[in-house]
């Protein structure tokens, strides 16, 4: 009887424990905050999914989305907020801004979760090595964007009777018969990250990968300020020329939709643009036209998009963290967040038979680049150099840029003070 009676209290016990259980959710569900920047079309269908995905497995999400392409204004307010000790469950850091944070001991460590997922085998080696500090995974990689593309409508090519440019004497050719043909030949929105773009483009075309490398990566001075830089300079003044007038400020996004709707004819962006044109329904290779940037078809130059966590105190917090992580490399989300991106998986291995022929040009190119001499990191998007240096080197040209009167020699030795912290 006694043990009848125990049993039953027992059996009672575990009933009212699962209905509290049940009351409060699936066991592991959390709050997960996590900042990004992505807010345009094409990027906000992109985190949609990630919002999606952590809510299916039970988790709430909390947006912290801070507008501005880029992520400069991103990551001021995430240093406030770390500052003051609030910091968010995740935050899109990439590139050596890793190592930036992971130095400052406020970022958690993600070996369990890479360890279960097999990180290790399905990353390329030199990317894996970029999430790590002193050999422990503190963030988790998304994609691969490539930044030197050239996005084209070819209704206003045709407009024109221009052909899409390969090469940059092509560029300026198609660039006057547009400008002919009533149609603004660049979009571009100014802001320094933009400008940048532009230049590590122009760079990349005029000067090829070694000088690239030894220029704006290695901040060697010879280069810095030698021929190819002043060729290079000067090339980029006279893609201003073909700008238009209101381009200071403009986002990006916005500058996207002038070549979509066709009011301009080309536009130098990474692939994220391709987001844009895919939310407004654009077909590749119909209403618009993806190529490399003038003179960089053997080149490649990524940015890859990552997250780190911040060390948590709450356990289901934790979890949630952790099961974001565990999201981002899976290949399901790599292949309906990439779609919507306009970037390629970073995971090995992936199909891409629903990606499009630009996203295919990708991934081979960066399967190519990668063995040759032709894969360089982008400056602009904070893959390169460390931020302080980006910061500096950016504003120099974007001066340059935005005022005529500064002159190639002076650019050139302002870029040299920038690159040594002056
Ligand atoms: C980049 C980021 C991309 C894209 C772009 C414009 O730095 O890596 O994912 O969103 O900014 O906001």
């Amino acid at each position: 009887m006694t043990t009848n009676r125990q049993a039953h209290l027992t059996a009672l016990a575990s009933a009212a424990l699962a209905c509290a259980a049940l009351a409060a959710g699936p066991a592991r569900a959390g709050e997960v905050e996590v900042l990004h920047w992505w807010t345009s079309g094409g990027e906000a269908k992109a985190a949609a999914e990630l919002k999606g995905t952590m809510q299916k497995m039970g988790h709430t999400w909390k947006d912290f989305a801070v507008a501005g392409g880029g992520g400069d204004s991103a990551m001021t307010v995430l240093k406030s907020r770390v500052v003051s000790g609030n910091a968010p469950a995740a935050a899109q850091i990439k590139g050596p801004s890793i190592q930036e944070w992971a130095r400052e001991g406020v970022l958690a460590n993600m070996d369990a979760t890479a360890k279960t997922e097999k990180w290790d085998e399905l990353l390329p080696k030199a990317i894996a090595d970029g999430l790590k500090y002193k050999g422990h995974y503190v963030a988790a990689p998304v994609n691969v964007h490539r930044v030197n593309w050239l996005w084209a409508n070819p209704e206003a090519f045709k407009k024109a009777g221009a052909k899409v440019p390969t090469t940059w004497d092509e560029f300026f050719t198609a660039a006057e018969a547009l400008k002919k043909a009533g149609v603004i030949p660049v979009a571009h929105g100014g802001q320094n990250w933009q400008d940048f773009t532009t230049f590590e483009s122009v760079a990349l075309g005029v000067g090829g990968t070694d000088f690239y490398r030894k220029a704006l990566v290695q901040l060697d001075t010879g280069e810095l300020k030698g021929a190819t830089m002043q060729k290079v300079l000067e090339t980029f003044r006279k893609v201003k020329s073909y700008t238009d007038k209101n381009s200071p400020g403009r986002d990006w996004n916005l500058a996207t939709a002038m070549v979509i709707k066709g009011e301009a004819g080309m536009q130098l962006m990474g692939d994220w643009a391709k987001g844009e044109f895919v939310a407004a329904g654009k077909v590749p290779g119909k209403d618009f036209v993806c190529v490399a940037a003038p003179g960089t078809a053997k080149a490649f130059t990524y940015n890859i998009d990552s997250f780190a966590l911040f060390q948590l105190k709450d356990a289901a917090k934790q979890k949630a963290q952790q099961d974001l992580a565990a999201t981002l490399m899976s290949p399901s989300f790599q292949e309906v967040f990439n779609l919507n991106k306009g970037s390629i998986p970073v995971r090995l291995g992936m199909k891409l038979d629903k990606f499009d022929d630009c996203a295919k040009t990708s991934a081979a190119d960066f399967v190519a680049t990668a063995k040759g001499n032709g894969l360089v990191p982008s400056i602009a998007h904070g893959m390169a150099v460390p931020s302080s240096v980006e910061g500096a080197i950016k504003d120099v040209v974007s001066q340059y840029w935005n005022d005529d009167k500064v002159t190639v020699a002076q650019a050139m030795d302002r870029l040299v003070g920038a690159a040594k912290g002056k």
